[in-house]
C-alpha cells in the first residue's frame, strides 16, 4: 500500500478568498499548499474593471504570509455593463486570467450578475477573439426550476446555445455537480473544462438533509444525489484532462451560515488535500492525483505547471482545526465525515 506520494505543487482553479479581515485569516490556509488560485470576484461591491482587480490583487499580495510564494490569478465579474475596452485591456497586460459570469441572484453577492445574457454578447466574442476564458456559475435562476435541476436546465437553455453561437469561446462550467454536467463537458471538446470541488466528491444531499439540517454542508450549486456524486468521482479521479480541482472554497462566518436563512458555502481550503489523497486513495487512482490538481488546470488555461513540489504521507489521523479565527468570529471547516490521514509537507 502507498505510504507516500510527491506531487508538482497544486493549483486551486476557483478560490473565494473575501477581502479585509476574513481574507488576513483564511489566506495563509490556501498559501500553504497551492502556488496559484483562481480568485473569484464576487466581492461587495464585485471586482468589475480592471482597476478593481488590479486593487484586489494588491491587497492579497500584501495580506499573503511573509516569504509566501502565492500568486493570485485575478478574474472580472461580468456585468451587463462591462467594458469591452478596459477588459481587453486588463487581459493584455495580463492582469486578469479569467471573467466569471454569474447569472443573476444565482448564488452570493450575484445580485450585479448577467440577467439577458444576450447583453454580453459582444464582451463574449472579444474574449472568444483572444482566447480568454469564461468561467461560469451553470445554474439557472428561475424560481420555477426546482433547485436539484437548476445546472441540468442551463445546460440545456444557456450554456449549449451559447456554445453553438460562439463555438470558439473557452468556458470552464464551475464546480460541477451533475451527471449532466460531467457528460456535456466530457463531450464538449477542447474549448471546454470543468472545475470539481472537494466537498462535492464527498457529500451527497442526504448529508445535508437526512437526520437534521447541516448548514456547513449548504452550498452552491447544492449536492445531488449519489449517482451524481459518483460521477463526479469518476471523472475526477479518470485523468481525464477536461476535468481540473477547484475548490469553490468559500468561507462564512458560523455566525452568518448558523441563521434561519444561512448563507451557501463550504470552507475546504485548510483540508482539501488530505481529503482528496483519500478520494483518490479509495477510488484506487492515487497516481491521477497530480493531474487533477496539478496538471490539467495549467494545461486548459495555458499556463506552465508549478515546478516545486508537496509530499503527501500517509500516517495517524491529522489534526486539523475544526474552525479558523477571524477577527470577526470562526468559520468552520469543512468536516469530510472520515479520519484523514494524509499529511502534507510542502
Ligand atoms: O456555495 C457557494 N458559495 N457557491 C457559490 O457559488 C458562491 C460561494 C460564496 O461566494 O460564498
Ligand atoms: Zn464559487
Amino acid at each position: 500500500m502507498q505510504q507516500r506520494l510527491t506531487l508538482r505543487r497544486p493549483d486551486d482553479w476557483h478560490l473565494h478568498l473575501r477581502d479585509g479581515e476574513m481574507m488576513k485569516a483564511v489566506l495563509p490556509e490556501t498559501a500553504r499548499h497551492f502556488a496559484r488560485a483562481i480568485i473569484m470576484p464576487n466581492l461587495v461591491p464585485p471586482v468589475v474593471t480592471g482597476a478593481d482587480a488590479a486593487g484586489y490583487r494588491d491587497r492579497i499580495l500584501w495580506a499573503k504570509p511573509k516569504g509566501s510564494k502565492f500568486q493570485p490569478l485575478m478574474t472580472l465579474y461580468l456585468t451587463e455593463t462591462t467594458d469591452v475596452r478596459d477588459l481587453r485591456a486588463a487581459a493584455e497586460i495580463g492582469l486578469i486570467t479569467a471573467v466569471k459570469l454569474y447569472p443573476a441572484g444565482a448564488t452570493t453577492n450575484s445580485a450585479s450578475g448577467v440577467r439577458d445574457i444576450t447583453k454580453v454578447m459582444r464582451v463574449l466574442e472579444n474574449m472568444a477573439q483572444i482566447g480568454l476564458p469564461l468561467c461560469v456559475h451553470g445554474e439557472v435562476t428561475d424560481p420555477e426550476v426546482d433547485i436539484f435541476d437548476r445546472e441540468a436546465v442551463f445546460i440545456e437553455t444557456v450554456l449549449g446555445p451559447l456554445r453553438q453561437k460562439l463555438p470558439e469561446l473557452r468556458v470552464v462550467m464551475e464546480h460541477i455537480t451533475t451527471k449532466d454536467g460531467i457528460d456535456y463537458v466530457k463531450g464538449g471538446g477542447d474549448t471546454i473544462a470543468g472545475t470539481i470541488t472537494t466537498h462535492h466528491l464527498v457529500i451527497n444531499r442526504n448529508h445535508i438533509l437526512a437526520g437534521g439540517i447541516r448548514p456547513h454542508y449548504y452550498c452552491l450549486p447544492v449536492a445531488k444525489r449519489e449517482t451524481h456524486r459518483l460521477a463526479l468521482r469518476a471523472a475526477a479521479t479518470s485523468g481525464d484532462p477536461s476535468f481540473f480541482l477547484g475548490t469553490d472554497s468559500a468561507p462564512h462566518l458560523d455566525s452568518a451560515k448558523l441563521q434561519p436563512c444561512g448563507c451557501a458555502g463550504c470552507f475546504t481550503a485548510t483540508n482539501t488535500l488530505s481529503i482528496l489523497a483519500h478520494v483518490f486513495e479509495q477510488e484506487s487512482a492515487l497516481e491521477r492525483l497530480e493531474a487533477f490538481t496539478s496538471l490539467n488546470g495549467p494545461a486548459f488555461y495555458r499556463l506552465p505547471v508549478n515546478e516545486d513540489t508537496i509530499t503527501l504521507t500517509k500516517g495517524t489521523a491529522v489534526q486539523h482545526p475544526a474552525q479558523i479565527d477571524t477577527a470577526d468570529g470562526p468559520v468552520t471547516v469543512f468536516d469530510p465525515g472520515f479520519a484523514l490521514l494524509w499529511h502534507v509537507s510542502a
